[in-house]
Protein backbone atom coordinates (compact mmCIF):
# COMPACT_ATOMS: atom_id res chain seq x y z
CA UNK A 1 0.00 0.00 0.00
CA UNK A 2 3.03 2.37 0.89
CA UNK A 3 4.66 1.68 -2.11
CA UNK A 4 1.14 2.69 -4.25
CA UNK A 5 1.10 5.48 -2.48
CA UNK A 6 4.58 7.39 -2.73
CA UNK A 7 4.80 5.92 -6.33
CA UNK A 8 1.40 7.79 -7.47
CA UNK A 9 2.82 10.66 -5.13
CA UNK A 10 5.69 10.41 -7.22
CA UNK A 11 3.94 10.22 -10.58
CA UNK A 12 1.59 13.13 -9.71
CA UNK A 13 4.75 15.34 -8.58
CA UNK A 14 6.89 14.36 -12.23
CA UNK A 15 3.21 15.23 -13.97
CA UNK A 16 3.26 18.90 -12.08
CA UNK A 17 6.98 19.01 -13.10
CA UNK A 18 6.12 18.78 -16.33
CA UNK A 19 3.36 21.03 -16.40
CA UNK A 20 5.70 23.78 -14.98
CA UNK A 21 7.57 23.09 -17.90
CA UNK A 22 5.72 23.45 -20.47
CA UNK A 23 3.98 26.61 -18.43
CA UNK A 24 7.62 28.16 -18.35
CA UNK A 25 7.27 27.86 -22.60
CA UNK A 26 3.74 28.62 -23.02
CA UNK A 27 4.35 32.08 -21.52
CA UNK A 28 2.33 31.95 -18.49
CA UNK A 29 1.35 34.79 -16.29
CA UNK A 30 3.79 34.85 -13.15
CA UNK A 31 1.15 33.79 -10.56
CA UNK A 32 -0.19 30.89 -12.83
CA UNK A 33 3.83 29.90 -12.60
CA UNK A 34 4.44 30.37 -8.85
CA UNK A 35 1.13 28.18 -7.80
CA UNK A 36 2.68 25.64 -10.13
CA UNK A 37 5.97 25.70 -8.66
CA UNK A 38 4.73 25.65 -5.04
CA UNK A 39 2.16 22.48 -5.93
CA UNK A 40 5.16 20.74 -7.39
CA UNK A 41 6.94 21.45 -4.56
CA UNK A 42 4.27 20.07 -2.22
CA UNK A 43 3.33 23.52 -0.27
CA UNK A 44 6.72 25.23 -1.01
CA UNK A 45 9.23 25.94 -3.95
CA UNK A 46 11.59 23.17 -2.61
CA UNK A 47 15.12 23.06 -3.55
CA UNK A 48 14.17 20.10 -6.12
CA UNK A 49 11.67 22.42 -7.59
CA UNK A 50 14.08 25.48 -8.06
CA UNK A 51 16.88 22.86 -9.31
CA UNK A 52 14.53 21.82 -12.04
CA UNK A 53 13.71 25.60 -13.35
CA UNK A 54 17.18 26.34 -13.92
CA UNK A 55 18.06 23.13 -16.01
CA UNK A 56 14.85 22.68 -17.26
CA UNK A 57 12.63 25.63 -17.89
CA UNK A 58 13.51 29.08 -19.49
CA UNK A 59 14.03 30.38 -22.85
CA UNK A 60 17.30 28.44 -23.43
CA UNK A 61 14.81 25.19 -24.53
CA UNK A 62 12.99 27.32 -27.05
CA UNK A 63 13.71 27.75 -31.25
CA UNK A 64 13.84 31.29 -30.72
CA UNK A 65 13.92 34.35 -28.18
CA UNK A 66 13.28 38.01 -27.91
CA UNK A 67 14.78 40.59 -25.36
CA UNK A 68 10.88 40.63 -23.93
CA UNK A 69 11.51 36.48 -23.52
CA UNK A 70 14.59 37.40 -21.26
CA UNK A 71 12.97 39.99 -19.64
CA UNK A 72 10.08 37.67 -18.89
CA UNK A 73 12.33 35.28 -17.24
CA UNK A 74 13.56 37.84 -15.19
CA UNK A 75 10.51 39.03 -13.96
CA UNK A 76 9.41 34.75 -12.80
CA UNK A 77 13.23 34.97 -11.54
CA UNK A 78 12.89 37.46 -8.94
CA UNK A 79 9.77 36.29 -7.80
CA UNK A 80 10.61 32.82 -6.98
CA UNK A 81 13.74 34.15 -5.71
CA UNK A 82 11.51 36.26 -3.23
CA UNK A 83 9.23 33.54 -2.68
CA UNK A 84 11.67 31.00 -1.22
CA UNK A 85 13.45 34.09 0.23
CA UNK A 86 10.12 34.14 2.32
CA UNK A 87 9.53 30.68 3.27
CA UNK A 88 11.38 28.43 5.36
CA UNK A 89 13.57 26.81 2.31
CA UNK A 90 17.09 27.04 1.50
CA UNK A 91 17.62 29.09 -1.69
CA UNK A 92 19.95 27.11 -4.23
CA UNK A 93 22.57 28.92 -5.39
CA UNK A 94 21.61 28.41 -9.04
CA UNK A 95 18.43 30.54 -8.80
CA UNK A 96 20.86 33.75 -8.04
CA UNK A 97 23.57 32.61 -10.80
CA UNK A 98 20.72 32.50 -13.51
CA UNK A 99 19.61 35.74 -12.42
CA UNK A 100 23.00 36.92 -12.85
CA UNK A 101 22.98 35.66 -16.25
CA UNK A 102 19.74 36.89 -17.57
CA UNK A 103 20.70 40.75 -16.04
CA UNK A 104 24.12 40.71 -17.88
CA UNK A 105 22.89 39.03 -20.94
CA UNK A 106 19.27 41.13 -21.52
CA UNK A 107 18.66 44.87 -22.08
CA UNK A 108 15.37 46.23 -21.83
CA UNK A 109 12.33 44.86 -23.24
CA UNK A 110 11.78 45.79 -26.83
CA UNK A 111 9.80 48.07 -27.64
CA UNK A 112 7.74 45.89 -30.59
CA UNK A 113 6.59 43.40 -28.24
CA UNK A 114 7.21 40.18 -29.68
CA UNK A 115 7.58 37.16 -27.57
CA UNK A 116 8.20 33.57 -28.53
CA UNK A 117 6.11 30.89 -27.38
CA UNK A 118 5.46 27.15 -27.07
CA UNK A 119 2.01 25.80 -26.69
CA UNK A 120 2.81 21.57 -25.86
CA UNK A 121 -0.33 19.76 -26.71
CA UNK A 122 -1.07 16.72 -24.65
CA UNK A 123 -2.40 13.70 -25.93
CA UNK A 124 -5.70 12.20 -24.76
CA UNK A 125 -5.55 8.76 -23.20
CA UNK A 126 -7.32 6.39 -24.88
CA UNK A 127 -10.54 6.87 -23.78
CA UNK A 128 -10.84 10.57 -25.10
CA UNK A 129 -11.69 11.40 -21.58
CA UNK A 130 -8.22 12.90 -20.24
CA UNK A 131 -4.90 14.12 -20.97
CA UNK A 132 -1.75 12.13 -20.67
CA UNK A 133 1.97 12.92 -19.54
CA UNK A 134 3.00 12.76 -23.33
CA UNK A 135 3.03 15.81 -25.70
CA UNK A 136 1.34 15.43 -28.78
CA UNK A 137 2.14 18.80 -30.94
CA UNK A 138 4.17 21.53 -29.67
CA UNK A 139 3.72 25.11 -31.73
CA UNK A 140 5.79 27.95 -31.94
CA UNK A 141 4.30 30.77 -32.22
CA UNK A 142 5.76 34.35 -32.61
CA UNK A 143 2.80 36.81 -31.28
CA UNK A 144 2.71 40.07 -29.53
CA UNK A 145 1.77 41.02 -25.92
CA UNK A 146 0.36 43.58 -26.79
CA UNK A 147 -3.63 42.75 -27.42
CA UNK A 148 -4.72 44.66 -29.89
CA UNK A 149 -1.72 44.22 -32.15
CA UNK A 150 -2.30 43.24 -36.13
CA UNK A 151 -6.09 44.31 -35.35
CA UNK A 152 -5.89 41.15 -32.35
CA UNK A 153 -4.71 39.08 -34.87
CA UNK A 154 -0.95 38.96 -33.41
CA UNK A 155 -1.68 37.63 -30.21
CA UNK A 156 -2.89 34.42 -29.12
CA UNK A 157 -7.07 33.88 -27.86
CA UNK A 158 -8.61 31.28 -26.10
CA UNK A 159 -11.23 30.06 -28.51
CA UNK A 160 -7.97 29.16 -30.98
CA UNK A 161 -6.70 27.37 -28.37
CA UNK A 162 -9.95 25.19 -27.47
CA UNK A 163 -10.82 25.06 -31.36
CA UNK A 164 -6.79 22.96 -31.81
CA UNK A 165 -8.14 21.22 -28.80
CA UNK A 166 -11.20 20.00 -30.92
CA UNK A 167 -8.68 19.37 -33.79
CA UNK A 168 -5.95 17.05 -32.20
CA UNK A 169 -9.18 15.72 -29.98
CA UNK A 170 -11.31 14.39 -33.10
CA UNK A 171 -8.80 14.33 -36.17
CA UNK A 172 -11.02 11.96 -37.87
CA UNK A 173 -12.79 15.33 -38.43
CA UNK A 174 -10.77 17.46 -40.03
CA UNK A 175 -8.00 14.40 -42.06
CA UNK A 176 -8.69 14.28 -45.74
CA UNK A 177 -10.75 17.66 -45.77
CA UNK A 178 -10.25 20.73 -47.32
CA UNK A 179 -10.59 23.19 -44.49
CA UNK A 180 -10.57 26.90 -44.98
CA UNK A 181 -10.36 29.55 -41.90
CA UNK A 182 -11.17 33.01 -41.96
CA UNK A 183 -9.68 35.45 -39.32
CA UNK A 184 -6.26 32.65 -38.70
CA UNK A 185 -4.09 35.37 -36.84
CA UNK A 186 -1.01 33.88 -35.26
CA UNK A 187 -2.31 30.57 -37.25
CA UNK A 188 -2.71 28.11 -34.54
CA UNK A 189 -5.62 26.15 -35.84
CA UNK A 190 -3.56 25.79 -38.78
CA UNK A 191 -0.70 24.13 -37.75
CA UNK A 192 -2.96 21.76 -35.66
CA UNK A 193 -4.74 21.03 -38.81
CA UNK A 194 -1.48 20.14 -40.83
CA UNK A 195 -0.49 17.85 -38.08
CA UNK A 196 -4.02 15.77 -38.15
CA UNK A 197 -3.89 15.22 -42.43
CA UNK A 198 -5.95 17.84 -43.75
CA UNK A 199 -5.87 17.42 -47.19
CA UNK A 200 -5.26 21.34 -47.99
CA UNK A 201 -5.63 23.70 -45.17
CA UNK A 202 -6.05 27.61 -46.55
CA UNK A 203 -5.66 30.50 -43.71
CA UNK A 204 -6.64 33.64 -43.97
CA UNK A 205 -6.58 37.11 -42.48
CA UNK A 206 -7.96 40.83 -43.49
CA UNK A 207 -4.88 42.56 -41.32
CA UNK A 208 -1.60 42.54 -43.38
CA UNK A 209 0.98 42.26 -40.35
CA UNK A 210 -1.37 39.51 -38.75
CA UNK A 211 -0.64 37.19 -42.06
CA UNK A 212 3.14 38.08 -42.71
CA UNK A 213 3.34 37.20 -38.74
CA UNK A 214 1.12 34.04 -39.37
CA UNK A 215 3.76 33.06 -42.43
CA UNK A 216 6.52 33.16 -39.91
CA UNK A 217 4.69 30.80 -37.68
CA UNK A 218 4.00 28.45 -40.20
CA UNK A 219 7.72 29.09 -41.30
CA UNK A 220 8.86 28.30 -37.86
CA UNK A 221 7.05 24.87 -37.46
CA UNK A 222 8.46 23.71 -40.42
CA UNK A 223 5.52 23.94 -42.90
CA UNK A 224 5.45 24.76 -46.48
CA UNK A 225 3.84 27.90 -47.90
CA UNK A 226 4.03 26.94 -50.94
CA UNK A 227 4.55 23.87 -52.49
CA UNK A 228 3.23 23.97 -55.67
CA UNK A 229 5.98 25.57 -57.07
CA UNK A 230 8.35 22.68 -56.09
CA UNK A 231 6.95 19.60 -56.64
CA UNK A 232 10.02 17.69 -55.12
CA UNK A 233 9.62 19.38 -51.77
CA UNK A 234 9.80 16.61 -49.16
CA UNK A 235 6.46 18.67 -47.39
CA UNK A 236 3.53 16.99 -48.53
CA UNK A 237 1.58 19.15 -47.12
CA UNK A 238 0.64 22.72 -48.60
CA UNK A 239 -0.57 25.60 -46.39
CA UNK A 240 -1.85 28.82 -47.79
CA UNK A 241 -1.83 31.89 -46.53
CA UNK A 242 -4.32 34.09 -47.87
CA UNK A 243 -5.29 38.27 -47.55
CA UNK A 244 -8.96 37.94 -47.02
CA UNK A 245 -11.02 40.93 -45.72
CA UNK A 246 -14.19 40.12 -44.95
CA UNK A 247 -16.35 43.45 -46.61
CA UNK A 248 -13.79 43.11 -49.91
CA UNK A 249 -14.28 39.06 -50.11
CA UNK A 250 -15.84 38.75 -53.55
CA UNK A 251 -18.57 36.17 -54.35
CA UNK A 252 -16.49 34.59 -57.31
CA UNK A 253 -12.95 35.03 -54.67
CA UNK A 254 -15.31 32.49 -52.26
CA UNK A 255 -16.94 30.19 -54.71
CA UNK A 256 -13.65 29.49 -55.64
CA UNK A 257 -12.43 27.78 -52.66
CA UNK A 258 -14.83 24.79 -52.08
CA UNK A 259 -13.79 24.41 -49.07
CA UNK A 260 -15.03 20.78 -47.15
CA UNK A 261 -14.68 22.22 -43.37
CA UNK A 262 -15.12 26.01 -42.49
CA UNK A 263 -12.90 27.40 -39.54
CA UNK A 264 -13.11 30.82 -37.45
CA UNK A 265 -12.11 31.23 -33.57
CA UNK A 266 -12.81 34.55 -31.46
CA UNK A 267 -14.39 36.15 -34.76
CA UNK A 268 -17.44 37.33 -33.46
CA UNK A 269 -16.98 40.46 -31.83
CA UNK A 270 -17.62 43.21 -33.94
CA UNK A 271 -20.76 44.31 -34.80
CA UNK A 272 -19.76 46.01 -38.06
CA UNK A 273 -18.33 43.28 -39.51
CA UNK A 274 -20.76 40.75 -38.55
CA UNK A 275 -23.15 41.36 -41.45
CA UNK A 276 -19.88 40.83 -44.34
CA UNK A 277 -18.96 37.78 -42.25
CA UNK A 278 -22.19 36.30 -42.05
CA UNK A 279 -22.03 37.10 -45.80
CA UNK A 280 -18.77 34.78 -45.83
CA UNK A 281 -19.69 32.18 -44.45
CA UNK A 282 -23.39 31.76 -46.51
CA UNK A 283 -21.05 31.61 -49.64
CA UNK A 284 -18.25 29.17 -48.14
CA UNK A 285 -21.30 26.79 -47.37
CA UNK A 286 -23.12 27.36 -50.55
CA UNK A 287 -23.32 23.44 -52.00
CA UNK A 288 -25.92 24.40 -54.88
CA UNK A 289 -23.64 26.64 -56.35
CA UNK A 290 -21.28 24.09 -58.14
CA UNK A 291 -24.10 22.81 -60.80
CA UNK A 292 -23.36 18.52 -61.31
CA UNK A 293 -19.51 19.11 -59.51
CA UNK A 294 -21.66 18.30 -56.14
CA UNK A 295 -19.85 17.62 -53.31
CA UNK A 296 -21.18 17.03 -49.83
CA UNK A 297 -22.08 19.58 -47.80
CA UNK A 298 -19.48 21.70 -46.21
CA UNK A 299 -20.13 22.61 -42.69
CA UNK A 300 -18.48 25.06 -40.44
CA UNK A 301 -17.17 25.10 -36.70
CA UNK A 302 -16.88 28.64 -35.14
CA UNK A 303 -15.17 28.90 -31.39
CA UNK A 304 -16.17 32.13 -29.86
CA UNK A 305 -16.14 33.69 -26.11
CA UNK A 306 -19.34 35.66 -25.82
CA UNK A 307 -18.05 38.60 -24.72
CA UNK A 308 -21.18 40.40 -25.10
CA UNK A 309 -24.32 38.99 -25.52
CA UNK A 310 -26.18 41.70 -27.75
CA UNK A 311 -23.26 41.06 -30.10
CA UNK A 312 -23.69 37.32 -30.33
CA UNK A 313 -27.34 37.62 -30.73
CA UNK A 314 -27.45 39.92 -33.53
CA UNK A 315 -25.04 37.26 -35.31
CA UNK A 316 -27.93 34.97 -35.03
CA UNK A 317 -30.01 37.09 -35.71
CA UNK A 318 -28.14 37.99 -39.17
CA UNK A 319 -26.98 34.54 -39.57
CA UNK A 320 -30.47 33.17 -39.06
CA UNK A 321 -31.66 35.75 -42.21
CA UNK A 322 -29.05 34.30 -44.45
CA UNK A 323 -30.49 30.69 -43.95
CA UNK A 324 -27.44 29.58 -41.97
CA UNK A 325 -28.46 27.11 -38.96
CA UNK A 326 -25.70 27.79 -35.80
CA UNK A 327 -26.09 25.10 -33.17
CA UNK A 328 -24.14 25.44 -29.98
CA UNK A 329 -22.44 21.97 -29.75
CA UNK A 330 -19.59 22.97 -26.98
CA UNK A 331 -21.53 20.13 -24.97
CA UNK A 332 -22.11 17.20 -26.79
CA UNK A 333 -18.53 17.80 -28.14
CA UNK A 334 -16.00 15.54 -25.89
CA UNK A 335 -13.13 17.94 -25.91
CA UNK A 336 -10.37 16.75 -23.27
CA UNK A 337 -8.35 19.33 -21.75
CA UNK A 338 -4.74 19.14 -23.38
CA UNK A 339 -3.50 22.42 -21.94
CA UNK A 340 -3.74 21.76 -18.38
CA UNK A 341 -1.07 23.51 -17.25
CA UNK A 342 -2.21 26.68 -18.55
CA UNK A 343 -4.45 27.57 -15.98
CA UNK A 344 -4.83 31.04 -17.35
CA UNK A 345 -6.71 29.54 -19.98
CA UNK A 346 -10.55 29.22 -19.30
CA UNK A 347 -11.53 26.92 -21.42
CA UNK A 348 -15.23 26.75 -19.95
CA UNK A 349 -15.65 30.64 -21.27
CA UNK A 350 -15.28 28.68 -25.16
CA UNK A 351 -18.50 27.34 -27.21
CA UNK A 352 -18.12 25.73 -30.07
CA UNK A 353 -20.76 26.48 -32.59
CA UNK A 354 -21.55 24.42 -35.88
CA UNK A 355 -22.77 26.10 -38.66
CA UNK A 356 -24.11 25.19 -42.21
CA UNK A 357 -26.75 26.71 -44.48
CA UNK A 358 -30.25 25.45 -44.61
CA UNK A 359 -31.83 23.94 -48.03
CA UNK A 360 -34.41 25.78 -49.06
C1 LIG B 1 -9.65 38.13 -31.83
S1 LIG B 1 -8.65 37.81 -33.22
C2 LIG B 1 -8.66 36.03 -33.26
C3 LIG B 1 -7.44 35.49 -33.94
C4 LIG B 1 -7.32 33.97 -33.92
N1 LIG B 1 -8.39 33.36 -34.67
C5 LIG B 1 -7.30 33.45 -32.51
O1 LIG B 1 -8.38 33.01 -32.03
O2 LIG B 1 -6.25 33.45 -31.86
C6 LIG B 1 -9.72 38.22 -34.60
C7 LIG B 1 -9.10 38.01 -35.96
O3 LIG B 1 -10.05 38.33 -36.97
C8 LIG B 1 -9.43 39.18 -37.94
N2 LIG B 1 -10.47 40.08 -38.48
C9 LIG B 1 -11.21 40.98 -37.82
N3 LIG B 1 -12.02 41.64 -38.64
C10 LIG B 1 -11.81 41.13 -39.88
C11 LIG B 1 -12.35 41.40 -41.16
N4 LIG B 1 -13.29 42.32 -41.34
N5 LIG B 1 -11.89 40.68 -42.22
C12 LIG B 1 -10.96 39.73 -42.04
N6 LIG B 1 -10.38 39.43 -40.85
C13 LIG B 1 -10.80 40.13 -39.78
C14 LIG B 1 -8.38 39.95 -37.17
O4 LIG B 1 -7.36 40.47 -38.01
C15 LIG B 1 -7.88 38.89 -36.20
O5 LIG B 1 -6.86 38.12 -36.75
Amino acid sequence: METDGNGSMEESRSKLLLYLKLAFLAMEPSNCLLSLAIEAGGGCITQQVQNFIVKECFAKNMKETTMNNQAYIKGILKKVIANVESSSVCAEDCLYEELAHYLTIGGPPEENNIIYREISFLSSDLDGKDCSNSVNLVAALRCSSNMLEGDTGCSLWPSSLFLSEVILSHPEMFSNKSCFEVGSGVGLVGIALSHVGASKVTLTDGDMSSLANMKANLELNKLCLDVASDPMHPCAQKVECRHLAWELASKAELQDQRPDIVLGADIIYNPECIPDLVRVFSILLDNDSFGEDKREAPSAYIATVIRNLDTFNYFLTVAGKSMLSVVDVTAKTQVPNLLPYMRSYDRSSVHLLRVSLLSE
